[in-house]
């Protein structure tokens, strides 16, 4: 459910118009519906409520710092995979407490700091982490709580670039050396061994693959009580998906349920770690038409967003559904919807029957709340464009458009060049 919808022929997000957003602020913008959000949130939330559990908000889906102080408002933990997710996360006043940390690249300046915070727990994704952890938390006269995370071996069916949970990905640890990789860290005297995770991969349209990762888990376990390692979280990562176009993923409250049923007599605490399914679908890019050309072999609309500024089709092919900003009666075509870029990878859709949108047009690319603006460049020396918050009748610019003076922030020319 999502609040973006057309009254009197009009695109409206929540009670305001699209276009007085654009009025404001200009194209291209992303628009995300407040009331969205804490849905998306409340809804996920629910669906585990009857077993004791974390929902730690994937900020690399995005990372705003408004739409961090809203999840965390909410209750909602983080997982971070960088330093800068931490910062972000800790200035929205996010709990640390409820921070986990993630990733196969952790540096130790970002682990000192990770320390320093207090987070709940690192997520470690190699032995040689292992090592480096407990050697700077004994520096800092800390215990580390940590948590390994595990590559179940579990193909999560959907787009190789975003599938993590294959042994021949580069993520987690071989779940058959595990148990090695836990009596080591048993033995390290500065780490907590606290927990197991997995995160198998991202926009997941069945619930199968999870239930298959948590039983692997579930036996991971056992075998860890019998070692006298006694798990008090369970992180089964992120990864359910949205509809973009025809999918249809389970609704949270069927993956909780089926979930739940699977964890019967654990005695933990459950991790989530939800990106795409919170903030996906309460987001658009708005965009204006500034030509169109044909040919007879092609037919293009430029518009004025790149994939500098929504990199998802371009990297993956996905696909981003097209609402008009205005409503009418237009030709159909089969079109490309192209950016500024000079890269003939830059499209935000290719060869789709839609509206014949004209010169002037405003358009809403649909589903661009989950790694639109995160993955955002300043590719072609592009400015990064606004992001607004809209709640019911107001809006509110929570990052400015950029300028051409911070395009060029920190850039100097040596003296050999004066
Ligand atoms: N936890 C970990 C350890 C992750 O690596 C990810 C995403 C998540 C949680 C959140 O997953 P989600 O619930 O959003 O599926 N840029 C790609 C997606 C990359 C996902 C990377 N990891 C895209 O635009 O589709």
């Amino acid at each position: 459910m999502h609040h973006f919808h057309y009254q009197s022929g009009e695109l409206y997000c929540e009670n305001v118009p699209v276009r007085r957003v654009v009025e404001a602020v200009g194209t291209p913008c992303y628009l995300y519906s407040a009331t969205t959000l804490a849905h998306h949130f409340q809804v996920f939330d629910a669906a585990f409520t009857q077993f004791p559990h974390i929902v730690c908000f994937a900020v690399k889906a995005n990372a705003n710092l408004a739409i961090l102080r809203l999840f965390g408002r909410l209750g909602a933990g983080a997982d971070i995979v960088s330093g800068g997710e931490l910062y972000r996360a800790v200035q929205a006043g996010m709990d640390p407490g409820k921070i986990v940390y993630s990733g196969v690249g952790k540096r130790p300046d970002e682990i000192r700091a990770a320390l320093k915070a207090g987070i709940l727990l690192f997520n470690m994704e190699s032995s040689q982490e292992l090592e480096l952890i407990n050697c700077i938390a004994g520096r800092m006269k800390l215990k580390a709580r940590v948590a390994l995370r595990i590559n179940p071996d579990i193909d999560a069916q959907t787009h190789p670039y975003i599938s993590t949970g294959l042994k021949k990905n580069k993520f987690g640890i071989d779940i058959d050396r595990a148990l090695e990789d836990y009596r080591r860290a048993q033995e390290l005297p500065h780490l907590e061994v606290v927990g197991v995770a997995c995160h198998i991969g991202s926009q997941i349209t069945q619930v199968s693959p999870f239930v298959d990762a948590l039983e692997r888990l579930k036996e991971l376990i056992d075998r860890l009580r019998a070692l006298s390692i006694r798990i008090q979280y369970l992180d089964l990562g992120g990864g359910l998906g949205i509809q973009y176009d025809q999918e249809a993923p389970p609704p949270p409250s069927e993956y909780g349920q089926k979930l739940i049923e699977h964890l019967k007599g654990l005695e933990c605490t459950l991790i989530l770690e939800p990106g795409r399914v919170l903030v996906g679908n309460a987001g658009i890019l708005v965009t204006k038409v500034l030509y169109t050309k044909a040919s007879d072999a092609k037919h293009f609309i430029i518009v004025d967003a790149g994939m500098n500024d929504l990199a998802r089709p371009s990297l993956y092919g996905s696909y981003h559904g097209l609402w008009p900003v205005v409503e009418g009666q237009r030709d159909q075509v089969k079109a490309s919807i192209v950016g500024p870029i000079c890269e003939t990878g830059d499209f935000l859709a290719k060869d789709r029957l839609m509206p014949a949108f004209a010169p002037g047009e405003l358009l809403a690319v649909l589903s661009a709340g989950a790694y639109g603006f995160s993955m955002s460049s300043n590719y072609n020396a592009r400015p990064r464009v606004p992001e607004i918050l809209v709640q019911d009748q107001d809006f509110y610019v929570i990052r400015k458009r950029e300028t051409y003076r911070q395009l060029i922030w920190g850039e100097s020319i040596p003296d050999f060049l004066k």
